[in-house]
């Protein structure tokens, strides 16, 4: 008998070849030898009995059942699960920067996300094409810096406005929200660089003298935070201050992807604090700024965690958690210290399309990139994405790929994940998400396909800012 669960338990016994009738509700004892997360269901001589510690085992045991009712109804196999994750940090992230996603969206995700076990929501709140969280201490963050005048996305060009941000009370609700599914929201304001509508809306940070617009285009910007001015901390921690506020847990994001570091080459502040401090370079600059907002955070309470261009200095504090995304370097040496995420680029970024990224990609990649892998994350970016259908088609099934090997310390081979996919995706069928159903590829439509979606992104503001990138570096 082949039993389908997504993802897959760590031990699954039969115990019986007969199926037995199930009535009544699940019996609940409560096990304090079991760990947080952790659970035991067995189903037996009529009835179900879960063993947990406390909410979030008998939690994810109910996501279990809900999957063997599916299949079974009320008429189930015998069996003993015992179940636990391999990991502690099981996260999906939305970029609702370049998408806006409302407040029911989100939690459609959540809910989507809740049910194959994720416990973090990584929410990407700050970019160079919208700044999308209220603070009260700087207003026009939002009434500038959320708005972007145009939109030129590959296909899509136009000149309206585009734009949105979540109040103070939308970000409880969301937070609140997941957390009644036991996943933990983590903020990123994204620094030093990706800041172009923080950077419209307090030009005071600039480095230079450049008016800096919300960007309307894809690509990588060299407008920049001044690490040398003093004062931008101050602003920087009023910020987070706030945002603190609204997110009850651990972790908290500061970004540090692709900053380039054209504007602190030539900017005397950048350059006096270089020296002030004994820094050898632009990149030792960038490690010193998320040190310092480490450190702040950490005063608070919080744990930071950086995408992995932070390390590039290499004088990194080794409590920030790095999240690996792309290097193109050995890395298993490289990440001696710090706790790292997994969400490579070219496995778990869910917005390329399934030609580029196909689910047995997703699945079979190795995520023991380190000896400190605490977990894995799909990253969806919303360039391209026009809305919440397009969103899901894209997330799955790979995030459930993700979701299992978050999950399962032995995991099924792809072929059986194949089929319980097949099995199971009809549980999850409402009218405003559409899974992707065709999933494998042959070799020439994958190429044809990763091509034509890259051929379809370059308009011309797009070509220009990419050559414009090439010659500063
Ligand atoms: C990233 O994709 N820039 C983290
Ligand atoms: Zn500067």
């Amino acid at each position: 008998m082949d039993i389908s669960l997504l993802p897959f338990p760590s031990r699954l016994n039969i115990t019986s070849i007969n199926k037995t009738e199930i009535n009544g509700e699940p019996v609940k004892v409560i096990d304090k030898t079991l760990g947080r997360e952790e659970y035991e269901l067995s189903v037996c001589d009529g009835a179900v009995t879960v063993r947990a510690s406390g909410d979030e085992g008998f939690f994810y045991a109910e996501k279990t059942l809900d999957q063997l009712k599916y299949q079974y109804g009320n008429m189930m196999p015998e069996m003993l699960i015992e179940d636990k994750p391999k990991y502690e940090y099981r996260s999906f992230m939305i970029d609702c920067c370049r998408h806006f996603f409302s407040v029911d969206e989100i939690k459609k995700m959540i809910d989507l996300c809740a049910a194959f076990k994720f416990n973090k929501f990584h929410w990407h709140l700050s970019e160079d094409q919208g700044w999308r969280i209220q603070i009260d201490k700087y207003p026009q963050l939002t009434e500038i810096g959320s708005v972007r005048h145009g939109t030129s996305l590959g296909k899509e060009v136009n000149n309206a406005d585009y734009g949105g941000y979540y109040t103070k009370d939308e970000i409880r609700e969301v937070v609140a929200y997941a957390k009644s599914l036991y996943i933990d929201t983590i903020p990123e304001i994204d620094l030093p660089g990706h800041t172009s509508a923080l950077l419209a809306s307090l030009p005071e940070m600039v480095c230079g003298d450049k008016k800096v617009e919300v960007k309307k285009t894809a690509g990588v910007f060299k407008d920049i935070i001044c690490a040398g001015r003093e004062k931008n901390y101050e602003i920087i921690f009023d910020i987070l201050d706030e945002v603190c506020e609204l997110f009850p847990y651990e972790y908290f994001h500061i970004g540090g992807d692709e900053a380039p570091k054209k504007q602190w080459k030539e900017c005397p502040e950048c350059q006096a604090k270089i020296k002030a401090e004994g820094l050898a370079n632009e990149e030792e600059l960038q490690g010193y700024f998320v040190n310092r907002i480490s450190e702040y955070l950490r005063n608070k309470g919080k744990k930071v965690v950086s995408w992995n261009e932070s390390l590039n200095g290499g004088n990194l504090n080794g409590e920030a958690t790095i999240q690996f995304w792309l290097d193109g370097e050995k890395r298993y040496e490289k990440y001696p210290d710090h706790d790292i995420i997994v969400s490579d680029f070219f496995a778990y970024y869910m917005d390329y399309p399934y030609e580029m990224t196909p689910l047995k990609k997703t699945y079979c990649y190795d995520e023991k990139i380190a000896k400190k892998v605490i977990g894995v994350e799909a990253p969806v970016w919303t360039e391209y994405i026009p809305d919440f259908k397009r969103m899901t088609y894209l997330c799955f099934p790979r995030n459930i790929a993700v979701a299992q090997t978050g999950w399962c310390e032995n995991k099924p081979s792809y072929e059986k994940f194949e089929s319980d996919l097949c099995n199971l995706m009809g549980m999850f069928d409402t009218t405003d998400w559409a899974p992707k159903s065709d999933w494998n590829r042959n070799q020439l439509a994958q190429k044809i396909g990763t091509a034509k979606f890259f051929i379809d992104k370059l308009n011309k503001d797009f070509t220009k800012q990419l050559i414009g990138n090439m010659r500063d570096k």
